[in-house]
């Protein structure tokens, strides 16, 4: 509890991801609130996620989040897709309510599948398609390439078919890959692995797809190797952009979460601390530190 006394008066945003991918939406959304005050986590001592049991994913994003919140964060991203696809609702469910009676804060959670989805289908998350009179005449084909956690919850699928029928969506699941990019394996074998997936999904879907998301926040680091994978031109959806404006929109609707700051960065893991590897020191274009969490 010591930080959640010692750093009450404080309101951040907090972004949290198993490991550094998550770090290419904190950019957006530094971006898009340059003054707000961020806390970012990650947690390497245990990622990656993607092949772990549920109930694992679940425990680990609940301590991510308290500790988070214990450093001064109101509001929390998860910008981990598998942590979103598995953990977020039950969070907000069963353990949030409680949490923020406890603490008397105004404290949420949101996650990143929510603004992909609206991203991808062009429509707010509140609509959901009558299917009574519907007549779908042609379907477009949506990869979305992610952890293994991720596709296993078919949430995508499930999500955008309730909003969408003339999107169909087909996951490749790529178990090494956030592995291999938290680890800073070579560009070389990180674009045979991609050619791989993009070519096992061509082949389950019986030709490219239409548009890709990249639904595991690590790969959005390597988003030209994808592109040069995918036949030219095919549009990626890309979360973190997705994510800022989302987050715009929700405060828009919840002032009380906008909390002025002074611009603070602070870069957080429960791994290793200090410089992290050079794929994430390429894509962030200057030196990044992590403190020790
Ligand atoms: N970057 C995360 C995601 O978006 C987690 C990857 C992992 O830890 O397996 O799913």
């Amino acid at each position: 509890m010591r930080g959640r006394d010692a750093k009450r008066e404080t309101m951040s945003i907090g972004v949290f991801d198993s490991g550094v991918g998550g770090l290419t939406v904190h950019r957006a959304l530094v971006e898009r609130f340059p003054q707000a005050d961020f806390v970012y986590l990650a947690d390497q001592a245990n990622a990656p996620y993607g092949g772990r049991p549920g109930e694992e994913i679940v425990d680990l994003t609940k301590a991510g989040c308290i500790r988070l919140f214990d450093e001064g964060a109101s509001l929390i991203v998860l910008a981990c897709n598998t942590a979103s696809a598995i953990a977020l609702r039950r969070l907000q469910q069963t353990w949030l309510p409680g949490y923020r009676r406890e603490t008397g804060r105004p404290l949420n959670v949101l996650g990143i599948i929510v603004p992909t989805i609206e991203a991808a289908t062009g429509m707010p998350w509140e609509h959901e398609a009558d299917r009574r009179d519907e007549q779908v005449t042609k379907v477009d084909v949506l990869g979305v390439f992610s952890t293994p956690g991720t596709a296993n919850s078919r949430v995508f699928e499930i999500e955008i078919d309730k909003r969408k029928q003339d999107l169909a969506v087909f996951s490749e699941p790529c178990p090494n890959l956030a592995r291999m990019i938290e680890e800073n394996a070579d560009r070389e074998a990180l674009a045979g692995e991609i050619a791989g997936h993009v070519d096992a999904l061509r082949r389950r879907i019986g030709r490219h797809p239409d548009r890709a998301v990249l639904g595991c926040t690590h790969y959005e680091i390597v988003a030209d190797l994808f592109r040069d994978a995918l036949p030219p031109g095919t549009p990626l959806i890309h979360q973190p952009g997705a994510t800022a404006e989302a987050l715009g929109r929700y405060m828009e609707r919840h002032p009380e979460y906008v909390a002025g700051g002074t611009g603070q960065r602070r870069f957080l893991t429960t791994g290793t601390p200090g410089p992290q590897n050079g794929l994430v020191g390429s894509f962030w274009g200057e030196p990044l530190a992590f403190e020790g969490a």
